[in-house]
C-alpha cells in the first residue's frame, strides 16, 4: 500500500485525491490517509503531491514507518469520509509545509 506520511499534516493540498482510481484517500481535519484495503499501488498519487508527502510503504523514510499503522488505524475505524475531489489546501499551508514532526498538530 501506499502511506500519507507526515508533510501532509497541516496542508492537505489535495492534488493527490483527483488522480486516485480506486477513491481511497479520507480525509480529516488537517491530513489525509490512504485506506490500505483499497489502494491498487498504482503510484500515480506520489508525483502529484507538492511536498512529496506519499511513499510505498516499502519505501518509507528513515522516522516515517509510523504513518503505515496510522493510516490504516484511521481508514479501518471509519470516521473520515472519502475524498475524490481536489479542493483548496488548508489556509496556513505555506507557513506548515516545510516543517518537520508535525504529528503533534493532528486532529482526528
Ligand atoms: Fe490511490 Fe494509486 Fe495512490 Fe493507492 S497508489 S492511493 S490506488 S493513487
Ligand atoms: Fe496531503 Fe500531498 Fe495529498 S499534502 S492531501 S498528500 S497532495
Amino acid at each position: 500500500t501506499f502511506v500519507v506520511t507526515d508533510a501532509c499534516i497541516q496542508c492537505k493540498y489535495t492534488d493527490c485525491v483527483d488522480v486516485c482510481p480506486v477513491d481511497c484517500f479520507m480525509e480529516g481535519p488537517n491530513f489525509l490517509v490512504i485506506d490500505p484495503s483499497g489502494c491498487i499501488d498504482c503510484a500515480v498519487c506520489v508525483p502529484e503531491c507538492p511536498v512529496e508527502a506519499i511513499y510505498a510503504e516499502e519505501d518509507l523514510p528513515p522516522g516515517q514507518e509510523h504513518f503505515l499503522g496510522l493510516n490504516a488505524e484511521i481508514a479501518a475505524a471509519g470516521q473520515w469520509p472519502v475524498i475524490n475531489q481536489r479542493k483548496d489546501p488548508l489556509p496556513e499551508h505555506a507557513r506548515f509545509k516545510d516543517q518537520k514532526d508535525k504529528l503533534y498538530l493532528l486532529d482526528r
